[in-house]
């Protein structure tokens, strides 16, 4: 084979940013010692026959027939709902996240679903023996035939034998492990992942096969992570939870074929993943009773809203640089809102040190747990316990007004769903809420208002 001429570059290992020379910190993610020197072809002879071949004549773009996009569940619904409605055959999806928390779990319990079902399924695995994996197969339940095993690394192998078997998915259990021969890179280096998904993406288009590709995020600049390749694929999945929580959250950050703000919430157990449908029920699992300085809010995750518990603490501080931590949400964020307490309220802060905590280890990055979080400081500076019955959303201003949020009602449909009485809510949100029986809905301007309606 006619090989390309070689020139060494190096490629920060977090984000894949190319430079001739190294450098400390990258210039693209402002991580600092991960770049590594690889050596590149100037494309490989392999690689330009493989686009070639896939490349077609152009067309005009009426004659593209527009049938409905056929869509395969995963069996697992969590999982259909983040993938825009199911697995959209031949498509190349990725499915981040750090090391042990679940992925090679999720995709054999795709597998098993997609077997069950009758359909070839080929599981590639270059982490782990034939052993390790019959070991977790074994604590998730039994198997249809239709799965195949492969340990294998080797990407010229492995497209060969996609080839032969022709399965309707593949799994690639990580693109890390796999390299190919046409890069002289090692496995996992930024060179070499990428070659190895544009040999994966070439499969998954030429032959309508689904694929999904296992991408470990690392936290040293070792190792080639995840982010490298969002550009080329498809779908991006990361799957991420506390280490010390059992529940497990789906997101997807990129989607060709549907929406990215869509979560799948799923808990881990001794037999494998299983399904949380009704998140706020489990996030809501454990709360204190009678306790000041917590208060549920509603906060959207895509189309479905979630309920969680915000806690504060206020105490006097021995510090000249009183503390304020926020776990769960944006830290500049709760000064903002702890500033309009001090001068909206005045409610003297500067000698306290304020800790929130979204509890469950959720983050959340929508402001309308403004009013949730400011009303949980009031009632723990104040050591009075908020009606446990009582939820609140809304986004806060500077001067203290509270702000219109999207999709009222269906917040306050869930809060009453799970037998909240009171939803303090923006008072321009209060129509669009409508009537709910059972409910009574406080519909606030201000802060002040909202501090109200808990004394
Ligand atoms: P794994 O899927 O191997 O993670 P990844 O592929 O992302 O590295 O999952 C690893 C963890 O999940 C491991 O710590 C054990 C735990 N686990 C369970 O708690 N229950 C189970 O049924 C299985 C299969 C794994
Ligand atoms: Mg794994």
């Amino acid at each position: 084979m006619a090989k390309g001429r070689t020139t060494t570059v190096f490629f920060c290992q977090s984000c894949g940013y190319e430079s001739p020379k190294w450098l400390g910190q990258c210039p693209g993610c402002r991580e600092w010692n991960t770049f590594v020197e690889e050596t590149v072809e100037k494309k490989s002879a392999g690689r330009a026959r493989e686009e070639r071949k896939a490349a077609a004549a152009p067309v005009c773009l009426s004659s593209v027939p527009m049938d409905e996009e056929e869509r395969v569940s995963s069996g697992l619904e969590e999982l259909n709902r983040v993938l825009g409605g199911g697995i959209v055959p031949g498509s190349l999806v990725l499915v981040g996240g750090d090391p042990g928390i679940g992925k090679s779990t999720l995709l054999l319990q795709v597998c098993q679903k997609l077997s069950g079902d009758g359909r070839e399924v080929l599981y590639i695995s270059g982490e782990e023996s034939l052993k390790q994996i019959k070991m977790r197969a074994a604590r998730i339940g039994s198997f249809s035939d239709k799965l195949r095993l492969f340990c294998e690394t080797n990407l010229d192998i492995i497209s060969e034998t996609i080839r032969e078997v022709r399965p309707q998915t593949v799994i690639i259990d990580s693109i890390q492990t796999m390299y190919s021969e046409n890069s002289s890179s090692a496995p996992g280096s930024v060179s070499q992942v990428r070659e190895a998904t544009s040999v994966l993406l070439g499969l998954a288009k030429g032959l309508g096969v689904s694929v999904f590709i296992v991408g470990h995020v690392t936290k040293e600049g070792t190792v080639a992570g995840p982010r490298v390749l969002e550009h080329m694929v498809d779908t991006v999945l990361y799957f991420e939870g506390d280490r010390h929580a059992s529940y497990r959250i789906l997101r997807a950050v990129k989607n060709r074929f549907g929406s990215t703000n869509e979560i799948g919430v799923f808990e881990m157990r001794e037999n494998g993943l299983a399904e949380v449908a009704n998140p706020s029920e489990f996030m809501l699992n454990g709360r204190p009773e009678a306790a000041s300085g917590s208060i549920v809010a509603c906060s959207m995750e895509g189309t479905r809203p979630i309920l969680l518990e915000i806690q504060a603490l206020v105490t006097r501080s021995p510090l000249a640089m009183p503390r304020r931590t926020a776990a769960g949400m944006d830290y500049n964020r709760v000064n903002l809102l702890l500033a309009v307490l001090e001068k909206r309220l005045r409610l003297q802060l500067s000698n306290s040190d304020v800790y929130i905590n979204i509890a469950g280890g959720f983050r959340v990055g929508e402001p309308a747990i403004d009013l949730a979080v400011v009303l949980a400081v009031v009632s723990s500076a104040r050591d009075r316990a908020v009606d446990e019955k009582t939820l609140a959303f809304g986004e806060v201003g500077l001067s203290g007004e509270v702000r219109a949020v999207s999709q009222a009602a269906q917040r306050v449909q869930e809060a009453k769903k799970l037998g909240f009485t009171t939803v303090i809510l923006p008072e321009v949100c209060r129509e669009q809420a409508g009537e709910i029986k059972g409910v009574r809905l406080c519909g606030v301007r201000t802060v002040a208002e909202a501090v109200e309606v808990i004394s």
